[in-house]
C-alpha cells in the first residue's frame, strides 16, 4: 500500500489519509480481529503506553490503532496549541513497544477542511456538543474545550470505526463527556476507562509536565498530596464536602507558585457539586504553575 510512511524500516506504519486507515482496518477485520483504538495528541508518555498496552491485551488479538492529532478546536486562542510538543518519532517507538499496530496521524486540513486554521478559529462548521457536562469545571475554565474534544473524537470514531476505545481516568470529565456522547449518538463502540499513571512522587503523568521548571516540578506534587489528603479524610469519616474543599484550597494556596483554578468535590457522573458525601465522590483539582495548567482527580470512597 502506497500510503504507508515509516520512520525507520522496523517502525510502525503511520498513515495520514482516512482511505489508507480504512484499508488497513478492513484488512484486520477480514482476519477476524476486533479493532481497538487509543486517541491521543502525541507527546506520548507511560500513561498513554498503559492505554495502548490495555488495548493490545484485549481478547481476540485486537488490531490496535493509535491516533496522534493535536486538535486545534479544543484549544483556546490563548492556550498552548502551537507550542504543544510534537514528538512523532519517539511516539512511534513508544506505540510499537506498547503493542500498537498502526498510527493514524491526520493533518489539520484532512480533519477540518482546507483554509487557515489557528486554535480557537472555526474551519469546519459541524460540531458535536454535550451540554451540561461540558459547561462545568474544565468546560467553564476552558469554554469550547469539550465541544472540540467531542467533535474530534466523533470524527475519529467514524474514521477508525473501532469496536473498543480506551480513555484515561486522568481526564475524568473528558471520559464522562465521551461516554455520554457515545450513548446518546448510539456509537457502537465500547468505552473503557483506564487508571491514572503517576510518577513515583504522585504527579499524574501528562504531556504538559515537560513544560515545568525543576522548581515547579517539585511544587506541583501538592496536587497529588491534596487529593490524597481528601481521600484519607473521607476514609476517616469526613462527609462534609465544604470542609474537604476548604482543606484542598488551603493546601494549594499555601504552596508557592501554585495558582488554584478549582479544587472541588463533585458527583463522579454528573460533575455537579455535592453537599454531603453519600456514595462515591470525585475530588478534582486544576492549578497553574507558571503558564502550565495541570489537572488531576481522585475517587473518594467512603
Ligand atoms: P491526550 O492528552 O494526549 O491524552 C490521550 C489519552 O491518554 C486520554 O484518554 C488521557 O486521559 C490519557 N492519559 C493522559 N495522561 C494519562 C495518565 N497519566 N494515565 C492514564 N491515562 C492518561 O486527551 C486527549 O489527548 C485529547 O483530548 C483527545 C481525547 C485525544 C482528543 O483530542
Amino acid at each position: 500500500m502506497a500510503f504507508i510512511r515509516k520512520i525507520s524500516p522496523m517502525s510502525l506504519p503511520i498513515v495520514d489519509a482516512v482511505e489508507s486507515l480504512r484499508l488497513a482496518v478492513a484488512r484486520a477485520r477480514r482476519e477476524g480481529r476486533p479493532i481497538s483504538f487509543v486517541p491521543t495528541m502525541g507527546a506520548l508518555h507511560e500513561g498513554h503506553a498503559s492505554l495502548v498496552r490495555q488495548a493490545a491485551a484485549g481478547s481476540g488479538s485486537p488490531f490496535v490503532v493509535v491516533s496522534i492529532f493535536v486538535n486545534p478546536t479544543q484549544f483556546r486562542p490563548t492556550e498552548d496549541y502551537s507550542r504543544y510538543p510534537r514528538t512523532l518519532e519517539a511516539d512511534s517507538t513508544l506505540c510499537e513497544t506498547a503493542g500498537a499496530h498502526l498510527i493514524f496521524a491526520p493533518t489539520v486540513e484532512a480533519m477540518y477542511g482546507a483554509g487557515s486554521f489557528a486554535a480557537g478559529e472555526q474551519a469546519s462548521s459541524t460540531f458535536v456538543e454535550v451540554p451540561g457536562l461540558s459547561d462545568v469545571l474544565e468546560g467553564s475554565s476552558r469554554p469550547g474545550h469539550f465541544r472540540g474534544v467531542a467533535t474530534v473524537v466523533a470524527k475519529l470514531f467514524l474514521q477508525v470505526q473501532p469496536d473498543v476505545a480506551y480513555f484515561g481516568q486522568k481526564d475524568a470529565q473528558q471520559l464522562a463527556v465521551i461516554r455520554r456522547m457515545v450513548n446518546e449518538l448510539h456509537f457502537p463502540i465500547k468505552i473503557v476507562g483506564c487508571p491514572t499513571l503517576r510518577e513515583p512522587d504522585g504527579l499524574a503523568m501528562s504531556s504538559r509536565n515537560r513544560y515545568l521548571t525543576s522548581e515547579q516540578r517539585e511544587r506541583c506534587t501538592v496536587i497529588y498530596h491534596t487529593l490524597s489528603e481528601a481521600a484519607e479524610r473521607v476514609r476517616d469519616g469526613e462527609r462534609d464536602t465544604g470542609k474537604l474543599q476548604q482543606l484542598m484550597a488551603e493546601m494549594l494556596d499555601q504552596t508557592a507558585g501554585c495558582e488554584r483554578d478549582y479544587a472541588l468535590v463533585v458527583d463522579p457522573l454528573t460533575f455537579q457539586p455535592m453537599k454531603k458525601i453519600k456514595g462515591d465522590a470525585l475530588a478534582v483539582v486544576a492549578a497553574k504553575f507558571g503558564s502550565t495548567r495541570l489537572i488531576d482527580n481522585m475517587l473518594l470512597e467512603p
